[in-house]
């Protein structure tokens, strides 16, 4: 299966790279810089992998640099900046795209501007294909078919170690970073709004004795969660101090002088859960969990089975939500060898 690594020079990418060779695809690199694509083919042990090279403003280039690939997968962010580019390429090239943004107006953008051409195209596009959005959407479906009718959902984020964020990551904090401080959007009535002040200041997880402080975080299920659950508000949030960290981007100069991501110990040590708080019509409430560590490495795990099953079973054209394009249980089934767990119980997980 040959699959197309756009930005195949980054952080993210690397362990992209490494997936795809564990599980026996053929990974072409591309990116905008042959030195850099060859560096990062030579730290991946496949210094003989085919590299192409395209940047985003050459769409005959990008086009053909992605026309015999079954699937593309883009690392390339910030996508805010450059993920329109890859997606309308891949979709004039008949390639199934999937990417690991997590830019919540990035991919709002993708649903409103993209769903129509893939659809013509016959192509299927699943942006946010990461360690949270994939997992959280697919345990959204789950929760859904427990508590109908839906009242509300409420996404939080918790994320313990595992040293700093990526450089890339970085950057695209900082090219969203009015949306990180106004806290994004929040699904109410039919609807993506701003502004929406949250019901919630205070999530109490599993087995501890007291809450912990949340604030609106602009994340990605906001948009996925509403594509396929019939719900009147879906809102989310992250632990406090995780968002005030965020808040105050690092000068770029600074950026370009950290190492380009946590070292593999570092990774090994985090912890994540990320909670889905639903409450039905009734007023009858559960709770879903998703819980694992190493946030980098469970992304290349997850895009990585994202773009092989759009290649290997297909899926409805057009741009979809995890769910939407994947089936729930099978999904997540094969995530716990990688350490990624999940579960549904009451209102206290
Ligand atoms: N849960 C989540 O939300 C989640 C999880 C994991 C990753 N991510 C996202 O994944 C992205 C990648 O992170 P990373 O750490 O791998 O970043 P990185 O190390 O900075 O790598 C970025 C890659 O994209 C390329 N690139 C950037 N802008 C480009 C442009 N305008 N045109 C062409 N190529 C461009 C770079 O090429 P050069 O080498 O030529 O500069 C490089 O190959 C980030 O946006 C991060 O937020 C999100």
């Amino acid at each position: 299966m040959r699959i197309a690594v756009y930005g195949a020079s980054g952080y993210q990418a690397g362990l992209v790279l490494a997936e795809l060779i564990r599980r026996g695809a053929e990974p072409v690199l591309v990116g905008r810089d042959d030195a850099r694509l060859r560096q990062a083919a030579t730290r991946a042990g496949m210094a003989g992998a085919e590299r192409r090279v395209a940047a985003t403003d050459d769409h005959r280039g990008l086009v053909a640099a992605l026309r015999d690939c079954a699937a593309v997968l883009n690392c390339a962010g910030p996508f805010t900046l450059s993920g329109h580019a890859v997606i309308r390429a891949a979709i004039a090239a008949g390639c199934q795209y999937v990417d690991t943004a997590g830019e919540q107006f990035y991919l709002r953008t993708v649903f409103d501007t993209f769903a129509a051409p893939a659809g013509r195209a016959g192509v299927t596009v699943v942006p946010a294909a990461n360690d949270a959005c994939v997992p959280v959407d697919l345990l959204a479906r789950l929760l859904a078919e427990a508590v109908r009718p839906v009242e509300e959902m409420v996404v939080s984020h918790f994320i313990a170690g595992g040293g700093a964020p990526s450089r890339g990551s970085l950057r695209s904090l900082a090219a969203t970073i009015d949306v990180i401080r106004t806290g994004g959007l929040t699904y109410e009535g039919g609807d993506w709004r701003t502004g929406v002040p949250p019901r919630r200041t205070s999530v109490t997880l599993p087995g501890a004795s007291e809450p912990t402080e949340v604030t609106r975080f602009p994340l990605a299920e906001v948009v996925t969660i509403p594509r396929h659950v019939p719900v009147r508000r879906v809102e989310s949030l992250a632990e406090a101090g995780l968002t005030a960290g965020l808040s105050a981007p690092l000068p770029p100069e600074v950026v370009d002088a950290l190492p380009e991501g946590p070292d593999e110990e570092e990774r090994r040590g985090q912890r994540f859960s990320y909670l889905v708080d639903a409450v039905g019509a009734d007023g009858r409430q559960l709770r879903g969990i998703v819980r694992g560590s190493d946030t980098y490495g469970s992304t290349a795990v997850i895009a990585v089975e994202a773009a092989r099953r759009l290649v290997a079973d297909g899926a409805r054209p057009g741009v979809l939500a995890p769910a939407q394009a994947f089936d729930p249980r099978d999904f997540l089934a094969c995530l716990a060898p990688h350490g990624i767990g999940w579960r549904i119980g009451g209102a206290d997980g």
